[in-house]
């Protein structure tokens, strides 16, 4: 062990019962209104993230592949432009692609004092602690303070002080609906002072039959993935939901530009959910809101972020244009 080897600090703002209490809110709201929603962030357990992780790989599925060419082909540009001095990652995951944007942002060619802090934020406990002993080890010198968190709700509890970058990639913000993409946006805006920064990963509109075959790959992962909900909803909260009453029912909505993941029931059906006190009547044909991937134009990015209080500082794209990563600057 190397004597500048630190170890990471792990900070938890997610209480034991968030997961249990959150989901019981949610799937009151979502399956008790209209349309009838679940939020994906419940698709992420064990077996979802597993899937998750097939799907990174699958042929059509392009944007993994897209936004890692950029961060490998422009990182060294990003750190560049950016004199931030701690990188914060939402949702971070594996910190995988981080590695890229931490050699760049550590370089000795960056014109900038080295960037000497990473506060990697994810909800899975296990996954960060993992991701933050392989970090400290391949970094020393580097701080890690990871911290276990919802990037919705603990935004205002991020580390301060330095001057920040807070990576969101992935397209993850195209997980949100336009109302709540609006809001987040503004809530990081008003957690970061002036001059800090932001690097967002956003998948672009593109040709629509690929855009429909990354979401209804041929292995059909992604229709095990999105149906890992029902899985997740019996598992937890007691619910009868039947996996053969339901088909995958994934659509291009071109007014919302987005892919829409359903499910649809294929009979009528009374499902009851005794965790969330529930019991929701299908008709043939109603259909269930899983997951959404919005897609984006460069102009409407750069619009989006200037409403929510950021200035695009500059944008790389990958040589297809099918991808795009946005650095922009707290107004
Ligand atoms: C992790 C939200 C970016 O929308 O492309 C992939 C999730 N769902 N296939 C996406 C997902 C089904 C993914 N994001």
């Amino acid at each position: 062990m190397s004597r500048r080897e630190v170890e990471p600090r792990v900070e938890v703002l997610l209480d034991p019962d968030w997961a249990s209490g959150s989901l019981v809110d949610d799937v009151r709201r979502g399956l008790g209104g209209r349309p009838r929603r679940l939020p994906p962030k419940w698709l992420y357990d064990d077996v979802g993230a597993g899937l998750f992780d097939e799907i990174t790989r699958l042929p059509e599925y392009y944007p993994t592949e897209a936004e890692r060419s950029i961060l490998v082909e422009h990182a060294a540009d990003i750190a560049a432009a950016c004199d931030a001095s701690t990188l914060v990652e939402l949702g971070s995951g594996t910190s995988d692609k981080t590695r890229t944007l931490l050699d760049a942002f550590r370089s000795p060619e960056r014109p900038h004092e080295p960037l000497h802090r990473f506060v990697p934020v994810d909800v899975s406990d296990a996954t960060l602690r993992g991701a933050a002993a392989t970090l400290s080890r391949r970094y020393p010198g580097l701080a890690v303070e990871a911290v276990v968190g919802d990037f919705t709700l603990h935004l205002g509890d991020l580390p301060r002080g330095d001057r920040r970058l807070v990576a969101f990639l992935g397209s993850t913000i195209g997980n949100f609906y336009l109302e709540e993409r609006a809001a987040f946006l503004g809530a990081l805006a008003d957690s970061l002072e002036p001059g800090e920064w932001l690097l967002l990963g956003t998948d672009l509109v593109k040709d629509v039959d690929r855009l429909v075959a990354a979401y209804d790959d041929s292995a059909g992962v992604t229709e095990r993935f999105i149906r890992n909900c029902l899985t997740v909803v019996n598992r937890e909260l007691g619910a009868d939901f039947d996996q053969g009453a339901f088909s995958y029912a994934p659509l291009w909505d071109a007014r919302m530009q987005r892919v829409d993941m359903r499910l649809r029931a294929e009979e009528p059906q009374v499902v009851t959910v005794p965790g969330a006190d529930l019991v929701v009547e299908l008709a043939t044909g109603e259909e269930l809101c899983v997951e959404i991937s919005t897609k984006f134009s460069i102009d409407g990015i750069g619009a989006e972020l200037a409403e929510a209080g950021f200035a695009v500082t500059e944008t790389w794209t990958d040589p297809a244009g099918d991808f795009a990563v946005t650095l922009a600057r707290r107004t």
